[in-house]
């Protein structure tokens, strides 16, 4: 079996962050998050994994997961052809390399805990046509959602419906054999422009033997920044204590408490106090502070005189104010200081990108 993995688009709820790069190689607990999706598909047996990218961007995301070896499998890259037109759309464009083989499709910002692997075997096992991996949700509008039959069987699926017929929403998961084109050859695109992954799977119902499972466990769609810094925190509970190693300086006047890792060339100065789970990359300089639970910061960041927790922060960055920092995400080499710290002392100087959100 092959596994596609779709990771283009242009995340706009999560600019100005993915003005820059794609959202798919945003750090989550210090690796680009398409790390763990593909780590999914290999534990499940899957090897072979193609990922599908917006036009101009494969030198861009092969540069960072590269040929797949490292992770112990071989990855290739597609990019998108005939525009942005749905998620149906984007497997049609792999139909040449998916070559007429059932195949895992996984939305690259989806993460989840636990093994995907009990869905890929149920799925070989029982010859299913179709399967898909749902989660009770509170907002099931704001995703693909399953109707029911009253003996339970799947009735459709439908993609964010004002009302909802109920809180299961269809995840980024899904697994589909080679009718998947034959069904894409029937479908229009919906009133948004877009060929809906969920009338394929309506298509399977009524065409095939289709098999679902609920995730019992948490699964995100980092599709916001709050769903990123939530997504942060769940994986950071969830990685393992080896995860976490000391490999800087850390000074006798500064005290660490709980899991936290500590990247090569990292000085944790005096008077600072890190309480984990917390993940600092190479070469920062953390001085005279507090970090708490639920940080990621990635390389080259100074922090100095000044509370930062249950965040993300992207390489280079600076902090350095009497404002305690929570719940943020703020992107490469960018610079958060006290106006106390700058001329003239009165008023905050901003420099913010559009799409921005500051809160003072
Ligand atoms: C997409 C799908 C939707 C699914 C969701 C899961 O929505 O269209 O059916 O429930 O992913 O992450 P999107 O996140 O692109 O709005």
């Amino acid at each position: 079996m092959k596994a596609l993995i779709a990771a283009g688009g242009h995340a706009t709820r999560l600019r100005p962050i993915t003005w820059t790069r794609n959202k798919h190689i945003i750090p989550m607990a210090n690796k680009p998050m398409l790390s763990f999706p593909i780590k999914k598909i290999v534990d499940a047996g899957i090897t072979d994994i193609i990922i599908n990218v917006n036009p101009g961007e494969i030198e861009s995301m092969s540069s960072v997961f590269g040929d797949g070896s490292r992770f112990g499998a071989n990855i290739t890259y597609l990019e998108q052809r005939g525009g942005a037109k749905g998620l149906a759309h984007v497997v049609a464009n792999a139909k040449e390399e998916l070559q007429g083989e059932r195949f895992l499709f996984f939305l690259g910002d989806n993460i989840i805990l636990g093994s995907i692997k009990k869905f890929v075997d149920r799925f070989q096992d029982e010859n299913l046509d179709c399967m898909i991996a749902l989660s009770h949700v509170d907002d099931p509008e704001r995703f693909g959602v399953a109707e029911f039959n009253p003996d339970g069987s799947l009735k459709r699926t439908v993609e964010k419906p004002r009302d909802p017929p109920s809180p299961f929403a269809v995840t980024g998961i899904y697994l589909f054999n080679e009718n998947f084109f034959d069904a894409f050859k029937t479908m229009e695109p919906s009133e948004r422009g877009e060929y809906e992954i969920t009338d394929i799977i309506t298509w399977y119902i009524r065409n095939g033997k289709v098999g679902h499972e609920e995730i019992t466990g948490w699964w995100k769609d980092t599709g916001t920044p709050d769903a990123l810094i939530e997504g942060n925190a769940l994986i950071m509970d969830d990685l393992q204590r080896d995860h976490f190693s000391i490999e800087g300086d850390v000074s006798k006047n500064a005290q660490l408490e709980g899991l936290v890792g500590v990247g090569k060339g990292t000085k944790i100065n005096k008077d600072t106090l890190i309480r984990g789970p917390v993940v600092i990359g190479e070469n920062c300089l953390i001085e005279s502070s507090y970090i708490g639970p639920y940080t990621a910061i990635g390389d080259n960041v100074s922090i100095k005189d000044s509370e930062v927790e249950h965040s993300i922060i992207f390489s280079g960055s600076s902090i350095h104010t009497d404002s305690r920092i929570a719940g943020s995400l703020i992107g490469i080499n960018a610079k958060i200081t006290d106006h106390k710290f700058s001329h003239p002392k009165t008023g905050h100087r901003l420099i913010v990108g559009d799409n921005s959100v500051v809160e003072l």
